[in-house]
């Protein structure tokens, strides 16, 4: 922690600063400072419009629910002004996915996938996800016993399983891989590739994307198939196909959302199993804590760092007015360490009753749409570690990505042994 900080520098600096995101510890005690001071904390930092930032479980809560005083945008993840504009000019399309958008135009665009998301008809994909997962454990036990976990298993598992349902063959995997980090790890040095500026990489990132997914628009047009790819490619919204735009973001927002998420949420949650081999025992003799795990494991990593709201009228939180057009930051990791609503915050236990009021997943209408999937994804991968693995250790110190909009364990280096 920086104690000699004022508030407002504080406030000014940890939402937006990406390295503020590479030492998790000194970010909550910063948070933890700025919640119980000023819970409703505005940011006026220069190059950025101003927001209020909330850390209050209770603030997020109601503001994420109330979709008709608080709308999203096509501005929602907080970046430098003159960036969007220079994003504008170098001919990247406006930002329309499901986040992006409010209304009637949201609800009939999430209509095109809500039944392919459902509980149910996710439960069906179940047999797939054992499989990929089968095969990253066997990929442990080939790697001899170290590895980075991570980057070795966390990372490519996750995207395999999205892609798997989304219908990309495995020889496009690495640029899928590639594409979605420069998405939203673009500020992190390690995941710009061959791009000195962040902007750069993300501009890149959605045009070479735009390739991809066109070319597979026409395929999954020409023989449709039984994956989601097809579902989108085939969408009608209101009678008429879904716009050019709107289909390109949505593919652009599966293939993002669906996959650095969820590998930062099993790459957090290892780590504290790591550190905490009681509770992988515990996880070994009680197979059905594998619920409240994962949940716990995706509270305690909250890979999504925040997302923007904006208010249509004149209102107040906690007595502080915001004017129409003002904007707030939901901080989710802020929300998921109240310890208003969950005791001892800062603890990690998979057994904690309160698991389930995690806000990571958001709430209201944009309510994360995966949220199946990845609950499903992370309770293959859990069970089969602390079911199978004798022994896991640190193998040395973690390392978290700095990047301010999805970040998290990005290198989790461990030794284990395999029972037999
Ligand atoms: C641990 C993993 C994940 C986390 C932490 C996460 C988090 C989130 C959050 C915070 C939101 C915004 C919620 C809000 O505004 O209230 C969201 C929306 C969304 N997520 Fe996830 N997500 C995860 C996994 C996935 C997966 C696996 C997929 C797809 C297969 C996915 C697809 C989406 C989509 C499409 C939306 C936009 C929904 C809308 O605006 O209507 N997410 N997610």
């Amino acid at each position: 922690m920086n104690s000699d900080e004022t508030v407002e520098e504080l406030s000014g600096s940890v939402f937006i600063d990406p390295e503020r995101w590479a030492d998790m510890d000194a970010w909550y005690a910063d948070v933890d400072r700025i919640r119980s001071q000023r819970p409703v904390a505005r940011v006026d930092r220069e190059g950025f419009a101003p927001f209020w930032a909330l850390t209050r479980h209770s603030d997020v809560w109601d503001v994420s629910r109330n979709n008709e005083l608080w709308i999203n945008t096509s501005n929602v993840v907080l970046g430098r002004d003159a960036d969007r504009e220079r994003a504008q000019a170098a001919g990247m399309p406006e930002p329309a996915s499901l986040v992006q958008l409010d209304g009637h135009k949201h609800r009939s665009h999430r209509a095109v996938t809500a039944n392919w998301f459902k509980a149910g008809t996710i439960a069906a994909r179940q047999g797939q996800v054992d499989a990929i997962a089968d095969e990253f454990i066997d990929k442990m036990r080939a790697m001899g016993g170290e590895c980075d976990f991570a980057a070795d298993i966390a990372q490519p598992y996750t995207l395999r399983a999205i892609m798997n349902i989304y219908g990309v063959p495995r020889q496009d995997e690495e640029l899928m891989l590639r594409l979605t980090q420069g998405v939203f790890g673009a500020a992190d040095p390690e995941f710009m590739g061959d791009h000195e500026d962040p902007l750069e990489a993300v501009v890149a990132s959605v045009m070479d994307f735009i390739g991809y997914f066109d070319a597979m628009t026409e395929d999954r047009r020409r023989c449709p198939v039984d994956d989601l790819a097809t579902v989108i490619a085939n969408a009608e919204v209101d009678g008429a196909p879904m716009g050019d735009y709107e289909r390109l973001w949505y593919y652009i927002i599966v293939a993002t959302a669906g996959h650095d998420t969820t590998s930062f949420a099993l790459s957090g949650g290892m780590e504290q199993l790591v550190r905490h081999p009681d509770q992988m025992a515990a996880l070994a003799t009680d197979p059905a804590l594998v619920n409240n795990a994962a949940d716990e494991c995706v509270r305690w990593a909250t890979p999504v760092r925040h997302f923007l709201r904006y208010a249509t009228s004149d209102t107040s939180i906690g007595g502080v007015d915001i004017p129409a057009g003002g904007r707030v930051l939901l901080s989710y990791p802020a929300a998921n360490r109240d310890p208003e609503v969950f005791s001892d915050p800062h603890t990690f236990d998979i057994t904690r009753p309160d698991a389930s009021k995690l806000l990571s997943f958001g709430v209201g209408a944009h309510f994360c749409l995966g949220v199946h999937f990845a609950r499903m994804e992370l309770r293959a991968m859990l069970e089969r570690l602390a079911t199978q693995l004798d022994h896991v250790e640190l193998a040395g110190e973690p390392e978290w990505a700095t990047a301010n909009f999805v970040s998290g364990v990005k290198h989790l280096p461990i030794t284990y042994r395999f029972g037999d």
